[in-house]
């Protein structure tokens, strides 16, 4: 392949995000947005040569380390507190592709140089970021471009390819490329440590380790010049401190294009024993295949999963870009080959929410790995297989049986919520979902069985899908309490609207432990019928005696609901409707969240909802009520809802699109799509894209606008679809099949 191929992009302007100019303050949006991303690493789309304005970062998904308090408060600045150690947090990992140009004693950068052009697009059909820019300095015009890759087809091999070529000038100009591991986190909380930079048989390799030692990592690089003729340049190699470095001085001529190529290999010890070891093997593998061949494996990795998902939509261009980003930044967020990570709230492309793992996981992400690649679905929930002694130990601590999950989870699954944060009014806030937001363990139990509907991958329940289920009815059943009137309660908890804090019987949370206290029963029942020998074991392992399932159903049966039978109303929790009533629409237009707006103390006094509540349950679980209490729940809380978390909105879309709605619907959508897309107002992606969001628009299209709904034997399809949108087509699997229907012309597989 010729570096002209390199550097091309798709034709089809419905698989690009282009970003042209220069605009520092959206920059950091603009990062996230067209960050690449391969579910083992995530890099921020930061310009190479970087800038006042340049956020860069490469995540490896699953190294967090937290640094001790000492150690995070000595970065601490009059202007910048550090509140948050000894939270751990996901780690920078050394900048791989650092630019230095300078010629004359000049920087060739946008913060020294009149930047005359600038685009960057990111194919997402190919996962490429290609960057095109000219520059003016002291009289010299030089034109640049950039492709940078993170191999979907080995996930550890990253790319850069940069070609320079002066317009109008020549002389003598220094090209560096680095590997820089002198990088901290936000507040300058530097996790990495003993940092070594050693050459090694012409390779150049830097490893370090995280603070607590509990992650080695190893990053080797081969960087080569290419001169217009296609010869190789000598330059020079140097371990440096805690950088790599690779640099050329070349005399350059009008005309003349000088071609970087630079290869790493990352490794940390998740991966192996011997990281340095594998990245060096696996460099020497990259640089035999060469920058071509990778590119095109790499481009025929992400082919096969955009056929398993790419949603078509024939005559609506924006709707169709906007979809493909967000299937783009699903693709990229997890990775099948790893049960012990799983995607933080912000993915790999930010620092907001510290990589942490919450109930977006498996409510707003993990429903397109089901239908799109079951392999990554199952890792997903052998993280939260792994991480079970946590959570049976969080369960305990709280005074309660069985499994109790993290609130915010990383590598371990020990709860690392925060205790407190200060918000944009400068309130100090105490942060009580870490003990409150309990609906997160029945959220894994809907998660787990959707997942078994739709595989039918029984072996993965009987070696772990059923102890989870177990556990986490064993939860709610000892977290429930039945009272006088032979009801069962949930008290003092958080639900989805984290608005409203140490409520009772939130209807969200007890509708999802009813569901988990079911299909724990039946899934009992079934192992038992199924695989004598498993249920022997398994119950004897957890000390679980044939009746205990049976009293799972009975606390389910007995479960309130908070369902006014007259009018269709689920109160949101208990005394829900004796809160003050607030017109949202008086506070329009509005910039800040309500808690902003009111204050913390006088909004939780309000009626007004930060996100879908029993919208999000009935939208989740549309066959446990008639169609006229989903109307009647929409209308009463849609108007409630301020949508000031990111999760909101999608949801409104599906449940609008369901009901018909499709002037609401699109409206939401449209909402979704632009909290990461629009960066001139609203929330932004400056801290990593929202992916719950983005997940939540697949399931806008798949559930809503589709219509798609699982049942115990079967996958039905009541599609709503805007006519101007012309044919939709929507491959779903469907326990090994690609389903094909006739109403949303899913496409043949
Ligand atoms: C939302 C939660 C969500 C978290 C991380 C919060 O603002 O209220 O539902 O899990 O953000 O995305």
């Amino acid at each position: 392949m010729t570096d002209r191929a390199l550097f091309d992009v798709d034709s089809d302007p419905r698989w690009l995000i282009e970003i042209d100019g220069w605009h520092p303050d959206k920059e950091a949006g603009v990062e996230a947005v067209c960050a690449l991303v391969n579910g083992y690493c995530g890099v921020r789309a930061a310009v190479e040569e970087g800038s006042a304005a340049s956020n860069p970062a490469t995540f490896l998904n699953g190294v967090f380390d937290a640094v001790h308090e000492l150690v995070a408060q000595s970065a601490a600045t009059p202007e910048h507190q550090v509140i948050a150690a000894p939270t751990p947090e996901l780690v920078k990992a050394p900048e791989w592709s650092q630019l230095r140009l300078r010629v004359d004693g000049t920087t060739l950068d946008l913060d020294h140089c009149e930047l005359l052009e600038q685009r960057r697009t990111l194919d997402m059909h190919r996962g490429v970021l290609v960057r095109e820019w000219r520059l003016r300095s002291a009289g010299r015009t030089t034109r640049l471009r950039s492709l940078r890759f993170v191999s979907l087809d080995d996930r550890h091999v990253l790319a850069h390819v940069v070609e320079i070529v002066p317009e109008d000038w020549r002389g003598d100009l220094t090209i560096e490329t680095r590997v820089d591991g002198d990088v901290t986190n936000e507040g300058g909380v530097r996790h990495l440590v003993d940092t070594a930079a050693r050459q090694e048989s012409g390779r150049l390799l830097l490893s370090a380790r995280t603070t607590e030692g509990k992650v080695s990592l190893a990053i080797a690089s081969a960087a080569e010049l290419i001169n217009s003729d296609g010869r190789e340049v000598t330059g020079l190699a140097e371990a440096d401190g805690p950088t790599l470095r690779h640099a050329w001085t070349v005399r350059v001529e009008p005309g003349r294009s000088h071609t970087l190529r630079k290869l790493c290999v990352t490794y940390t010890s998740r991966d192996d024993s011997q990281p340095a070891a594998r990245a060096l093997a696996g460099l020497d593998a990259a640089v035999a295949a060469g920058i071509a061949t990778l590119h095109a494996a790499h481009a025929d990795a992400w082919a096969a999963r955009w056929q398993a998902a790419d949603i078509e939509i024939a005559d609506d261009d924006e709707m169709q870009r906007q979809t493909r980003f967000a299937l783009y930044h699903l693709i990229g967020c997890a990775n099948p080959d790893d049960e012990h990570a799983s995607p933080g709230a912000r993915s790999l492309t930010g620092e907001r929410y510290k990589g942490h793992v919450f109930w977006d996981t498996e409510i707003f992400v993990f429903p397109f790995f089901v239908y799109s690649h079951p392999p990554t679905a199952r890792a997903l929930l052998m993280y939260r297989y792994h991480t079970l002694p946590a959570a049976r130990a969080k369960a305990r601590e709280q005074g309660y049986r069985g499994a109790l999950y993290a609130w915010e989870s990383t590598d371990s699954g020990v709860d690392v919520t925060p205790s407190f944060v200060i918000n944009a009014a400068e309130e100090r806030i105490e942060i009580l979902t870490g003990v409150q937001e309990h609906h997160i363990s029945a959220d894994i139990a809907y998660a787990i069985s959707q997942y078994w509907t739709a595989t039918h991958d029984h072996d993965f329940i009987k070696a772990a899908g059923a102890e989870m289920l177990f556990e986490i009815a064993r939860f709610w059943a000892s977290r429930s309490e039945r009272d006088a009137d032979g009801r069962y309660h949930i008290r003092t908890v958080i639900g989805p609207d984290e608005y409203h804090e140490a409520v009772d019987d939130n209807a969200y949370t007890n509708a999802m432990a009813r569901f988990a206290l079911q299909r724990a029963t039946e899934t009992a029942t079934w192992l038992q019928a199924q695989d004598e020998s498993r249920w022997q074991s398994l119950s004897a392992a957890l000390d679980l005696s044939v009746d205990e399932p049976a009293a799972w159903v009975e606390v389910a049966a007995a479960l309130v609901d908070n369902l006014d039978h007259d009018t269709g109303v689920i109160e949101q929790h208990h005394g829900y409707f004796d809160l003050r009533p607030a017109d949202l629409d008086s506070y329009e237009p509005r910039t800040q969240t309500m808690d902003v707006v009111l204050g913390w103390r006088p909004l939780t006094e309000t009626q007004i909802l930060k996100q879908a509540d029993v919208v999000m349950m009935l939208a989740l679980l549309p066959g446990t009520h008639p169609r006229n209490v989903h109307e009647a729940n929409y209308h009463c809380y849609e108007p409630r809802t301020s949508h000031d978390s990111s999760l909101s909105a999608s949801i409104h879309a599906l449940m609008a699109a369901r009901l018909g709605d499709l002037e609401d619907a699109q409206r939401y959508f449209a909402k979704a799509a632009r909290i990461d897309l629009d960066f001139t107002r609203g929330v932004t992606a400056a801290g990593g894209v929202h992916i719950a969001a983005l997940g939540g628009m697949w399931q806008a299209l798949v559930f809503g606008f589709g219509g798609a709904t699982a049942s115990a034997d079967r996958l039905t399809f009541e599609p709503h679809l805007p006519e101007a949108w012309g044919r939709v087509s929507i491959p779903l699997l469907w326990r090994g099949e690609t389903m094909r229907s006739g109403a949303v012309n899913v496409r043949p597989g």
